[in-house]
């Protein structure tokens, strides 16, 4: 295969964060969290901080929820909805441990004039949503398996009114679709095809021939849980090897420390969502 140096163009983006300043595990709801690891909330918000900072430094424009005492994983900003050409689907989630999250997010986008939709089945936002605005026409990729639940994946395309194909997550480790896939520019995609059913492998093989893929290691050091404008991938520093690839194919990878949230189970996209108004 002959390796061409593409140059990418990044369109400017709009997300939204919410500060760890209560992040703590008091709970186990996937794999990564362990109630008896110590968390440094203060290092957790310093870690954040720089992730928000790398993000306005690309020119990208970063809205504020404020955090809630009692609310421990309200950093995970990227659960609490999922929004395509100005449409809000709301979420829905799973564990009743962050249920209280999705109406503060709610409050959030009904501030902002948005048109939201209120889910009836349980889905956790774009942790488990991926849009694709030039992938034949927009496409939603969704997962299941874990934490969203597959009628939200027919409720979020009557809601959004864009094709929505399911995806199996089978690897407990990879319980969201966000840790396993995530978006690189507006058609193609980077992915772990471990986190997936076969079907769901051969699926993503034949919708994204081009698309990046991450090896165990990096999977598994949440390389995938990354944010990209189209240009810069803002993506875990210990990832190095998906960094090298995704240079290789003409992206301008961007490597931050977040190893405070990682004890959540979560890195760089779980704490941004990108509001597409
Ligand atoms: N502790 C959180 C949970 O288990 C982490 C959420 C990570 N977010 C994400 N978009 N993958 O719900």
């Amino acid at each position: 295969m002959v390796t061409v140096n593409q140059q990418r163009v990044p369109r400017k983006r709009t997300y939204l964060m919410c500060s760890p300043e209560y992040f703590a595990v008091e709970y186990a709801i996937n794999p990564w969290m362990d109630v008896t690891t110590p968390v440094n909330a203060e290092l957790a918000v310093k870690q954040w901080d720089r992730l928000r900072g790398a993000l306005v430094d690309l020119g990208h424009e970063v809205h504020l929820l404020t955090p809630e005492p009692g609310l421990p994983d309200m950093v995970f900003a990227a659960n609490g909805a999922f929004m395509v050409d100005g449409t809000v689907y709301g979420a829905r989630y799973k564990h009743e441990q962050r249920s209280a999250e999705a109406a503060l997010h709610r409050a959030f986008y009904e501030a902002q004039g948005w048109r939201f939709i209120g889910p009836g089945e349980i889905n956790e936002g774009e942790g488990d949503f991926a849009y694709l605005p030039e992938a034949h026409g927009g496409l939603i990729l969704a997962g299941h398996g874990f934490r969203t639940e597959l009628p939200a994946h027919a409720e979020a395309q009557e809601a959004l009114g864009r094709p929505v194909v399911s995806l199996h997550l089978v690897d407990p480790r990879f319980y969201h679709l966000d840790v396993a896939l995530a978006s690189i520019d507006d058609g193609n995609i980077a992915y772990y095809p471990g986190a997936f059913s076969a079907a769901s492998q051969q699926v993503l093989a034949q919708l994204f021939p081009d698309a990046v893929l991450a090896d165990d290691a990096d999977a598994l050091a949440f390389g995938l849980n990354l944010v990209s404008d189209g240009a810069n991938v803002v993506l875990n520093g210990a990832a190095t090897r998906l960094a090298g690839r995704l240079k290789a194919a003409g992206y301008t990878p961007i490597p931050v420390e977040l190893s405070e949230l990682k004890k959540g189970g979560g890195s760089v996209k779980c704490c941004v969502a990108e509001l597409r108004h």
